[in-house]
């Protein structure tokens, strides 16, 4: 893909999921960094064993599991991008969740993201939900993904804390 290129978004389908693994994969891996960094590499392995074999299959397990709703951002004819979401959370189902999305490392900072976001908030509101909800992390790593988010107008609320003391 090259600067310019339209961007375009489309529901994922099963031949994708290797590809979205792979970015996963990649686009994670300042997030791990910067946990392997805050906890320790025994604390980090005890806590997160496997990571990246896990996140691998979280995404590709949603891309079988939950076709409908997982997209996937294409830009010159390669997939950019994905998102991962569910819909029907809180007790009278109004609630869409956004999960796991993430954008091609090289191709960061052109809001390809947001466009994903969009995408799936106006199909969220086509299906009667009044909601969007997400989890994200406080640490400098997580800093690009709650811009993106505050870009499409979400809002931060109830930030929690780890805390951890060696015994
Ligand atoms: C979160 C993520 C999907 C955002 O995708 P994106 O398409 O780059 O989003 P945007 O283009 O809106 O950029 C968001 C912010 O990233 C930062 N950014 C820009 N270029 C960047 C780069 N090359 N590398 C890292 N961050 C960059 C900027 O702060 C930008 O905000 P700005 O446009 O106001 O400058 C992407 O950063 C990513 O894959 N992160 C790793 C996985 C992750 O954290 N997923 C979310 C888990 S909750």
């Amino acid at each position: 893909m090259t600067q310019g290129d339209e961007i375009t978004i489309r529901t994922a389908r099963p031949e994708d999921a290797e590809r979205l693994a792979d970015i996963a994969e990649q686009a994670w891996q300042p997030v791990w960094r910067e946990s392997r960094r805050q906890l320790g590499d025994e604390l980090f392995e005890q806590l997160h064993p496997d990571a990246v074999e896990r996140k691998r299959r979280a995404v590709a397990e949603h891309v079988t599991d939950y076709p409908a709703w997982c997209f996937v951002a294409e830009g010159g004819g390669r997939v950019v991008g994905f998102l991962c979401a569910r819909l029907n959370a809180g007790r009278d189902g109004i609630v869409a969740e956004i999960g796991n999305n993430a954008v091609d490392p090289a191709l960061r900072g052109q809001g390809i993201a947001p466009k994903l976001y969009e995408h799936a908030m106006a199909l969220f509101r086509e299906r009667g939900q009044r909601y969007v909800v997400l989890t994200t992390g406080l640490d400098d790593a997580h800093a690009p993904a709650r811009r993106a988010y505050e870009k499409v107008g979400m809002t931060p609320v109830c930030p929690t804390v780890q805390y951890v003391r060696a015994l």
